[in-house]
């Protein structure tokens, strides 16, 4: 079978969210896609099965599963979700040592075998992960970029169209800061139809909206009992490798590097960034009130404190 489409990307983690993400990328035929996980013959067998939804559903992306890193060669985006999920009881922080190893293995093999990649990760804690990434993979901080921003701010435009009973479409909401409990959605520019949210609920609705955001994963994770979200998580991560594969320069809040933006230095935390062919190309400052602001420090701290635990 002929290859036809010109970009690769490569998803490293054939789990829920990997094989889910290269569903996607397959099904919108944005790329070729090679899942790669360390278990031999899951990816090989989830990738043979997506093969053979391209007949039904009308695709033509080639998906090939691999254990072998010389497989990611020539990737023009290397999603990685390899890792632990977080169990019930389990907060993302008991995963930060076990996921900082896997991560900064796999990054080293991307560095080595996929040298022009731009690297997406989604692996939790999302923000230190994506720093070990960069770090590891000595990659310019465009183009490593971290998925989650993304997925909150969507938690939250789900729950605002349920509230107000309108399409989940027509919500466009903002999160920024880290991927936890400290995550900063941000009401004040957040809007339904173009009108903001202050002005369509009661303060006290909106915190609850708020308050259910933050506990957006953990509320998916009590229902599944084993392993956590993945739908959504997938869908980001493929939403995002479009807007990079396209050149879009579409404004998605990502984990991106800040070097001064918003007075934070020295970390990868969720901003509004611009995605295109260099990966995160922009980040842009918005306008946030006191106690937002306030938020995204503390959101700083708490990445800066993970960071630390990791990196020597
Ligand atoms: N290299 C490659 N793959 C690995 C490695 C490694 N070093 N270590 C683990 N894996 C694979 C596992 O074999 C498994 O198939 O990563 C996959 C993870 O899949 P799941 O356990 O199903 O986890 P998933 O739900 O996909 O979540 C993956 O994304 O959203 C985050 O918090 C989530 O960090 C987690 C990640």
């Amino acid at each position: 079978m002929p290859s036809v489409m010109t970009p690769k990307v490569s998803v490293i983690g054939a789990g829920n969210v990997g094989a889910e993400a290269a569903r996607g990328l397959a099904a919108r035929q944005l790329a070729d896609v090679v899942l790669l996980d360390i278990v031999e013959g899951v990816p090989q067998g989830k990738a043979l099965d997506m093969l053979q939804a391209g007949p039904i559903v009308g695709y033509d992306s080639l998906v090939t599963g691999s254990n072998d890193y010389k497989d990611i060669a020539g990737s023009d985006i290397v999603i990685v979700t390899a890792g632990l999920a977080r169990k019930p009881g389990m907060s993302r922080d008991d995963l930060l040592k076990k996921n900082a190893q896997i991560i900064s293995s796999v990054a080293q093999n991307i560095k080595q075998h996929a040298p022009n990649s731009i690297i997406l990760t989604v692996t939790n804690p999302l923000d230190t992960m994506t720093y070990l990434a960069w770090k590891a993979s000595g990659f310019v901080p465009e183009k490593v970029v971290g998925m989650a921003p993304l997925l909150d701010l969507a938690r939250m435009a789900a729950f605002i169209a349920i509230e107000l009973n309108v399409p989940l479409t027509s919500v466009s909401a903002m999160v920024l800061g880290t991927h936890g409990d400290l995550m900063v959605p941000v009401p004040s520019q957040t809007k339904v139809s173009g009108k903001p949210i202050t002005e369509l609920l009661p303060q006290a609705k909106i915190d609850a909206i708020v308050e259910r955001t933050k506990n957006g994963g953990a509320e998916i994770v009590a229902h599944l009992k084993t392993g956590s979200a993945y739908y959504a998580p997938a869908a980001a991560a493929v939403r995002m490798a479009e807007a990079i594969l396209k050149d879009k320069k579409e404004l998605i809040p990502s984990s991106v590097l800040a070097q001064g933006q918003y007075g934070l230095n020295d970390l990868y935390i969720g901003l509004p960034a611009k995605l295109g062919k260099g990966g995160a190309e922009q980040i842009v400052e918005i306008e946030l009130t006191k106690a937002e602001e306030a938020a995204l420090k503390r959101s700083a701290e708490a990445i800066k404190a993970n960071n630390q635990k990791c990196v020597k």
